[in-house]
């Protein structure tokens, strides 16, 4: 089975977990693009949804399912997302997809936490996957020394737009910088750390509020790690 197969194999199977007439909380990626499609073929048997990014929203709200505020939603039952990397005790890291501050507040505001990925994102220490870390832009270039001093090669993220080098802007109007190089052994230590440096909004290490199951699809089937 290709990468996208497996994909699709660990969204299908978080559907079990839905509970009828409940919010669902929703990520961001193309791990999450499957379980949005698979999401849209049960969207009768859930009340709404509430989204990571406006990417999702858009999918979500062209596939006939209603969108709501979080701050309208109160605790949801349910949140569904994808990773970057993921190790055995379900610390992960998130925010390829520069969402990462949404994801950790829906996610926050979960009960449960269900990761879907494909067995390539499975690591024994996090780290290989660059680090994002949200910035307020002011902040950008004090952020980054400080990231140096921890030892990490933080790298402003950017992509091309007509022809043009320019910074990814967030869903919140900040930037991204992706940090190289460091090998994340203490996730919970470097999370906290990180979140303390003036100009961060967020980064992308979720330990401290890691998920509570991975749906990790391999080539042997989806395996269940709780
Ligand atoms: C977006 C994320 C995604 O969950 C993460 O990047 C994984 O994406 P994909 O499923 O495309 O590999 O954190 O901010």
């Amino acid at each position: 089975m290709d990468q996208n197969g497996l994909k699709l194999a660990a969204a299908a199977a978080a559907l079990q977990y839905i509970e009828d007439d409940t919010i669902i909380g929703v990520g961001t990626g193309s791990t999450v693009n499957f379980f949005i499609a698979e999401l849209l073929k049960v969207k009768h048997r859930i009340k709404a949804a509430v989204s990571s990014s406006e990417a999702s929203s858009k999918l979500l709200l062209a596939g006939g399912v209603e969108v709501m505020e979080l701050n309208d939603a109160g605790t949801l039952s349910l949140y569904v997302d994808g990773a970057d990397e993921v190790t055995a005790n379900l610390a992960m890291i998130k925010g390829g997809g520069a969402a990462l501050t949404r994801e950790k507040i829906v996610a926050a505001a979960s009960k449960i936490f269900i990761c879907i990925a494909d067995e390539s994102k499975l690591v024994q220490v996090l780290g290989t996957f660059p680090l994002p870390v949200e910035v307020i832009p002011m902040a950008r270039s004090f952020v980054a020394r400080e990231l140096v001093k921890l030892g990490g090669h933080p790298e402003w993220r950017v992509r091309e737009i007509d022809g043009v080098m320019k910074p990814v802007v967030t869903d919140n109007g900040n930037w991204i910088l992706d940090v190289h190089g460091l090998k994340i052994t203490d996730p919970v230590a470097v999370e906290t750390i990180i979140n303390q440096i003036t100009g961060v909004l967020t980064n992308g290490l979720f330990a401290r509020r890691g998920a509570n199951i991975l749906l990790l699809a391999t080539s042997d089937g989806v395996k269940t790690i709780v």
